[in-house]
């Protein structure tokens, strides 16, 4: 193996220790508690992870926690009545409605009835356009946080050649447009793409967002390149036998590892970092709106 290993947990750790330094800042000069309001329809176990986890790095971080945990038939009538409240909650800063929603409900809908100055998913259609445009806006937690990996390992990007495999609403377009703004040369592939292979060869920068395990391998990787790979896919035990199972990204590590400059192991490489760029964005929204 000759890449070298991001530790995500570690500096999703470092970025932890910096927001609860800014929450302290906050109580003690403006007497402000940044607050974050999470919205979770349904029992999708995942989601219940990620909405626990959440929760408890908000409180650890110094900041208020609200969790709003509603049953799967709740009406969008119902759920677009609780944003409206939040929105209008002087203690709520940051309102995330974690996805997705079940079927009945228009998700567009609710996000974009979200205050864009409270939305720290960055999924409202302003905070979209102003991302798009190069203006202020909150950005979408997961992209902003491989950013900051890639920029941490590389420096500048300027002039770079980016791939983003995935062209998702959340994450793919979203750091499509951060990369674009540090000035790299962004092309965005995806399941029609091509010779994808070959457009993953021509990449400094490798973004694999697809959510498919392992579908990239070594071979797909320029030698010394800077791999991160956003995939998180668990691998079901297999039936019979001793195996437990297992959570693989949609990079094949191993093979990888052997022909990368760097690369994000899974676990412990974007996915610490979604949640610390969420405290933080709480922190900016808090900040915007008591500045
Ligand atoms: N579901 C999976 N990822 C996300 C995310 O970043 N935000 C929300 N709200 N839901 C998600």
């Amino acid at each position: 193996m000759s890449a070298e290993i991001i530790d995500g947990k570690a500096f999703a750790a470092t970025i932890r220790g910096k927001v609860a330094e800014q929450v302290r800042h906050l109580q003690d000069g403006h007497g402000v508690t940044p607050g974050l309001a999470v919205v979770l329809v349904g029992e999708d176990p995942a989601s219940q992870v990620y909405v626990r986890n959440k929760g408890q790095q908000t409180e650890e971080a110094g900041m208020a926690s609200f969790e709003h945990r509603l049953p799967a038939d709740t009406s969008e009538k119902d759920l677009l009545a609780l944003i409206a409240r939040l929105n209008a909650a002087p203690a709520v800063h940051g309102i995330l409605v974690q996805l997705p929603l079940p079927d009945h409900i228009d998700s567009a809908k609710v996000i974009n009835a979200i205050d864009p100055a409270k939305d720290v998913d960055g999924f409202h259609i302003s905070n979209v356009g102003l991302l798009a445009t190069g203006q202020k806006a909150l950005v979408p937690c997961t992209p902003l946080g491989c950013l900051m990996l890639l920029r941490d390992r590389l420096g500048s990007l300027a002039g770079m050649d980016a791939v983003v495999v995935g062209r998702s609403n959340i994450v793919g377009k979203p750091m499509a447009q951060l990369l674009l703004r540090d000035s790299a040369t962004v092309t965005i592939a995806h399941s029609r793409t091509r010779d994808l292979a070959e457009t993953c060869r021509r990449a400094d920068i490798l973004v694999a967002a697809v959510g498919r395990p392992e579908m990239i391998p070594g071979d797909w990787v320029k030698p010394g390149a800077t791999v991160i790979d956003v995939g998180i896919n668990r691998i079901p035990a297999p039936e019979r036998g001793e195996g437990k199972s297992r959570l693989v990204g949609d990079v094949h590590f191993d093979s990888a590892a052997q022909v990368a400059g760097a690369i994000t192991p899974v676990p412990g490489g974007v996915g610490p970092m979604t949640i610390a760029c969420l405290l933080a964005n709480t922190v900016t929204a808090c900040c915007r709106a008591h500045g």
